[in-house]
């Protein structure tokens, strides 16, 4: 069943929640997505990032809300939401043993792409990515990078208007981050595409439209980065105390104002009264302080509390709350 359009957005979210046994992945998530935005969903590992897309992209059902995709809605009328998205999966989803052009060429067929168009749609999408040299080898035999920008130029062989990327950098050097992220923002601005894209990198998200924080399947805030920093952004102060003893100290004595910490560093939530305080109590004691500006870490760590666990479990190429400052992450 195709019927007209029912919602003026690109992507209509309203109410969604999804459960897995006991997990609650999606816990009443509401959010509209505008024409050619692009629009970020920032969250930890397991905030429900993924389960919302594979409920976008009509290959998850939720257990109640509504999800509309170009105004079709995803389960109802699920053939013509998928026909208005390109999609890149977290997991990879090439097809190795197929060449880069076989991939995309095949991806064209089963979207029903008349040859003519499926050819220059081919050269255009290569040579955006830059792939074009690369055309007839085997796709097990590019590096992850090269299979990122592969699986973006798949998505883009039928005509789709809006793209699903979950984590499409994730993993991969700066440079590679970069030009991918080049690349999205070329084809928004000429395709005229809607794009959401999750990620926990929030150093990514500065550049985004708005950027929709989640967290335990739940929307903690959306808005511009630039709004949220003035809403959600809070000082912190930035410590070092010299030796052991006096951080145990400083840690019990300011237990309250703790917004985590990372190696040797402690972060505590700050005005100017509390820093001239603190330096009155603990000035010969500290090594170092520096105050950090309001920024999306601080937004994300006043919002979520103390919830550091991409920093506690010490693996994750980069830590929500200290991202690219500092030197102390544990990249
Ligand atoms: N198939 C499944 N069966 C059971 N639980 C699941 C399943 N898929 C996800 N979950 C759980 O649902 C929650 C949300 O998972 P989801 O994969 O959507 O998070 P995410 O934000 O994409 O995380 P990540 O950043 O690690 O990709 C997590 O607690 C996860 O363990
Ligand atoms: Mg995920």
């Amino acid at each position: 069943m195709t019927g007209a359009p029912n919602s003026g957005s690109a992507i209509h979210v309203d109410a969604l929640s999804k459960r897995y046994g006991r997990t609650l992945a999606l816990d009443g998530v509401s959010f509209d997505v505008g024409d050619n935005e692009l629009f970020a969903l920032l969250g930890p590992n397991g905030a429900g990032k993924t389960t919302l897309m594979h409920i976008l992209c009509t290959i998850l059902r939720p257990d109640s809300g509504v999800a509309l995709i170009g105004g079709f809605d995803v389960v109802k009328q699920p053939l013509a939401a998928r026909r208005r998205l390109g999609i890149v999966f977290q997991e990879p989803s090439l097809d190795d043993r197929l060449t880069v052009h076989e991939n995309l060429n095949l991806h064209g067929l089963v979207f029903g792409v008349p040859r003519k168009l499926r050819r220059q749609r081919i050269e255009e999408m290569l040579a955006l990515v830059e792939l074009t040299e690369w055309a007839d080898k085997r796709a097990r035999t590019l590096s992850s990078g090269m299979k990122r920008r592969l699986e973006i130029a798949r998505a883009l062989i039928h005509d789709s208007e809006i793209m699903l990327l979950d984590e499409p950098t994730a993993g991969l050097d700066a440079q590679t981050r970069d030009r991918i992220w080049s690349y999205i923002g070329r084809l928004r601005n000429e395709r005229q595409i809607t794009v959401l894209v999750t990620t926990h990198y929030i150093e990514e998200v500065e550049g985004f439209d708005r950027v929709c924080v989640v967290d335990h399947g739940k929307v903690l805030a959306l808005d511009t980065p630039e709004a949220l920093k003035r809403d959600c952004g809070q000082q912190l102060l930035r410590i070092v105390p010299k030796g052991e003893d006096n951080r145990q100290e400083i840690l019990t004595r300011y237990a309250d104002r703790l917004a985590g910490e990372a190696g040797e560093s402690i972060l505590l939530t700050s005005d100017d009264a509390f820093v001239e305080a603190l330096l009155a109590e603990y000035g010969g004691r500290i090594r170092s302080l520096a105050i950090e500006v309001p920024s999306l870490e601080t937004v994300f760590l006043s919002l979520t509390g103390r919830e550091l666990r991409d920093q506690a479990a010490g693996a994750r190429e980069s830590t929500l709350a200290f991202g690219k400052r500092g030197g102390e992450h544990t990249r």
